[in-house]
């Protein structure tokens, strides 16, 4: 199966505890703010948790996925523009104020497509426009969520999620059993994220014309070296 595929009608349920989205669409819509930023591509939108949050702050929202059945639960959740589309091959009908990426979308790129994925990004919005995204450090791929197994035990679907951490990378192997009429639907995807470094993403950020403004832990955090997550703010050089 397609990664995100059958996962998506449980994806929310899976992740309601996981992180702490009020907070950082806070952090987004400070941005935002100062930069006068209206109108916002959120790139691997996934399920539209911080579309639906930063359209009823009153941003105009466009959402970007590669999962059709990600997108399908986003639109059901709030009125934003959503578009079936690659990150790695991001074309937008316009130029827009602001772009973000939230909660592991970049650990979807290989490190030769970072580069060239950032080019995208700068050339789908306007000059001086922030660009913000996050990513799971090297320590939670290796040490956290490598080499261990999670589970999720819900009242009619069941959820296995074992890793394996392969150097630079993690392939995640998930397997979804689902109650239907007493009998137990079994579906598998596979993820696979890869391990990005501060340097590499600067150096990719620079190449692509994107100025660094500040590298903060779990968007606006003081960062430490034990961090699981890393927030990175830049923007298009004008
Ligand atoms: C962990 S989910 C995060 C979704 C959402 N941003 C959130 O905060 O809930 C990662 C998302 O990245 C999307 N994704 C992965 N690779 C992609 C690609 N090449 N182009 C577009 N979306 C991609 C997946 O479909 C999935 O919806």
């Amino acid at each position: 199966m397609n990664s995100y595929s059958v996962i998506a009608n449980y994806y929310d349920k899976f992740t309601q505890n996981d992180c702490d989205y009020t907070r950082w669409s806070q952090y987004l819509y400070d941005v935002a703010k100062q930069c006068g930023a209206r109108e916002v591509v959120d790139i691997a939108c996934g399920t539209g948790k911080m579309t639906a949050l930063l359209s009823n702050m009153g941003l105009r929202v466009l959402g970007v996925d590669s999962s059709a059945e990600m997108l399908n639960a986003a639109r059901a959740k709030c009125r934003a523009t959503f578009v079936l589309q690659d990150m790695r091959k991001l074309v937008l009908p316009h130029a827009t104020d602001m772009a973000v990426c939230v909660n592991d979308g970049v650990n979807y790129l290989k490190p030769n497509q970072l580069q060239p994925f950032f080019c995208r990004v700068a050339a789908s919005v306007k000059s001086g426009a922030p660009f913000v995204f996050d990513v799971s450090t090297a320590h939670k791929l290796r040490d956290v969520v490598g080499d261990n197994v999670f589970f999720w035990d819900g009242e009619r679907e069941t959820l296995l999620w074992s890793n394996a951490f392969r150097g630079d990378r993690v392939e995640m192997d998930l397997t979804l059993f689902v109650e239907e009429n007493g009998l137990y639907r079994r579906s598998d995807e596979r993820h696979v994220q890869y391990v990005h470094t501060a340097e590499s993403i600067q150096n990719a950020l620079v190449s692509a014309g994107f100025c660094l403004q500040a590298v903060t832990d779990d968007y606006g955090k003081e960062p430490t070296c034990d961090g699981l997550r890393q927030t990175f703010y830049a923007k298009k050089i004008q």
